[in-house]
């Protein structure tokens, strides 16, 4: 009989408690001193699958704590939790329904029954939808209305029917059409529409209105900005057709709000936003580098789903990325975790990933509403190296605080140029070791002296250049970033995040806290539509609404 999905308190856990100990007997850990005594460190602790290494062996971590780690994960019962989600439990308790983002990635003819109905062929259904339209488009086949061929696709959505397509669609550049370029519009800063539409031609300019809910402030403001803008260009209503898709779960709203039925393409209540790339979602993606090389990160994305699910805890990427995230948030109180990708085509993963992690496992309180007393997913940032080593690589290396981090690269690239990914692939792993050896009051008191600096200057300026080591990194190399790997990337983090939540407990498939500031929204807007009507609350609120107002007319554009 299959085992129900059945949340944990991790503090009940012996691993848990004996990881408490564990950590204070660490407390003199040196990682320098780990590698000079065991030099098959890198050989046991690093993964590789599906062209992706995991290196993980410059972190805090001796056998014993692994060891112990991976007892959490087996108490956590993360194994039984992984089949659970993909089969299609009510992961997601709160709203009790699936997280099935995983049978987006499935192989089309392997039956998933969800309330005893095969859901593959809803599957395959939008997937073919995807291809028709993304094929048209590719072949010039789809004209506006004045019979030009689209050239300009604007995925208007925010979130998770933002953030995927965007990083998808950079990641992927190498393998895009030369003749379809695509544009996103998400913000409801009206600048932002009114710089791409100065770029844009309305007669070869495609909208994908991409809404789970087609209820989104912004993208119904944008959406419609967007309509006028094609009416106001000289679209008939009738035309509006040949420019608006949408891509959402309420048909209904969508229709409501003017698409052609025809040009909707469905998404399952099942399939969270933040994790929807692999559904209707990733159109912008299917149509830039077409459907052969989106079906190609699906495989990538099910290759990574089948390691996560059959791979021993101890051999298991997603599982020891989480283990290790769990060591440092709740046993050396690492509050962030920096994710710094050394590859310019992944420029938008740390963005990706902040939805993904915060809007996960940003939670205070467990499945059965009890609330926390250890901390749940921290704070995630980043941004392209070599770039962040000339800005915040600073206080990585000596700050105060401990910050694990995620350095990501591809070892071939696409574009070389001379000596130029030597030096990149050096600058990464130059950055991981410095934080890992740092550098000893010792050294910096040798280098100053063999620089000829006398005693004084020696003593004055060694303590500053001294760099305490011993920092935590992962190192991640990807064979080449290709649509495979890029799947596989992205199911890792998606397990990681999960796998995490099951330890703490947490359900990372709701956010119920992002609707408060939607709420208080729609109760300040009126206010600022009139100012005559009366307000109540708190004084700040009051007096930058009234600053509002003061600030006079609301046009016109400033001149150039
Ligand atoms: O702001 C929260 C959120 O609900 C995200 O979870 C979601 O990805 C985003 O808004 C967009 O939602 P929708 O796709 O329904 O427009």
């Amino acid at each position: 009989m299959q085992q129900a999905f059945t949340p944990t308190n991790p503090l009940t856990l012996p691993a848990w408690q004996a990881l408490q100990s564990q950590r204070v007997a660490m407390h003199e850990y040196s990682m320098q001193a780990a590698f000079a005594s065991d030099p098959e460190r890198f050989e046991r602790m690093s993964i590789s699958h599906q062209g992706i290494l995991l290196d993980y062996s410059k972190n805090l971590v001796d056998k014993t704590t692994m060891q112990l780690l991976l007892e959490l994960a087996a108490q956590a019962g993360v194994p039984s939790a992984l089949q659970a989600q993909f089969r299609g439990e009510p992961v997601n308790t709160t709203e009790r329904r699936p997280a099935l983002h995983t049978a987006l990635r499935r192989p089309l003819n392997d039956p998933l029954l969800l309330d005893g109905k095969n859901i593959m062929p809803e599957v395959r259904h939008v997937q073919e939808q995807m291809e028709r339209l993304s094929n048209l488009l590719r072949k010039g086949q789809w004209s506006g209305f004045d019979g030009q061929a689209i050239t300009d696709i604007v995925n208007i959505g925010i979130g998770g029917s933002f953030l995927g397509p965007q990083l998808a669609v950079e990641a992927l550049q190498p393998f895009a059409s030369d003749t379809l370029r695509c544009h996103f519009l998400t913000n409801i800063d009206s600048s932002e529409f009114y710089q791409l539409s100065r770029r844009l031609q309305p007669g070869r300019t495609l909208f994908i209105v991409s809404s789970k809910s087609f209820g989104t402030l912004e993208t119904r403001k944008n959406a419609l900005a967007a309509r006028q803008w094609m009416l106001a260009a000289g679209c008939s209503l009738q035309d509006l057709s040949r420019h608006f898709i949408a891509v959402s779960s309420n048909i209904a709203k969508a229709v409501e709000f003017g698409i052609a039925p025809e040009n909707i393409l469905p998404m399952q209540d099942w399939t969270g936003g933040r994790y929807s790339i692999w559904s209707a979602i990733g159109l912008p993606l299917a149509m830039t580098v077409g459907m052969r090389h989106f079906k190609d990160m699906l495989a990538g994305a099910h290759a990574m789903d089948m390691h996560a699910l059959q791979a021993p805890l101890e051999q298991n990427m997603p599982v020891i990325m989480a283990l290790l995230g769990i060591w440092y948030i709740n046993f050396h109180g690492a509050q962030s975790h920096a994710v710094l990708p050394y590859d310019n085509y992944l420029r938008y993963l740390p963005d990706y990933l902040q939805q993904l992690d915060m809007e996960s496992n940003g939670k205070q309180v467990r499945h059965d509403a009890s609330p926390l007393s250890y901390s749940s997913g921290p704070v995630i940032w980043g941004n392209l190296g070599t770039n962040g080593q000339h800005a915040y690589h600073q206080l990585l290396l000596q700050g105060t605080r401990i910050i694990p981090a995620d350095f990501i690269i591809a070892a071939r690239s696409h574009n070389p140029v001379a000596d130029h990914q030597q030096w990149l692939y050096a600058n990464c792993l130059s950055q991981t070791q410095a934080l890992m050896r740092g550098k000893s009051l010792q050294q910096a008191e040798n280098e100053l002296r063999a620089a000829g600096l006398d005693a004084s200057e020696v003593a004055r300026l060694a303590p500053h250049k001294v760099v305490p080591g011993n920092r935590p990194s992962n190192t991640l190399v990807l064979s080449k970033l290709d649509p495979q790997r890029l799947g596989a990337l992205i199911a890792l983090y998606e397990h990681k995040i999960f796998i995490q939540s099951v330890v703490w407990g947490i359900n990372a498939f709701d956010q119920w806290g992002v609707e408060l500031g939607k709420e208080l929204g729609g109760n300040i807007f009126p206010l600022l539509q009139d100012k005559q009507q009366s307000a109540t609350g708190d004084s700040s609120t009051l007096g930058l609404i009234q600053h509002f107002h003061a600030a006079g007319p609301l046009g016109p554009k400033a001149s150039r």
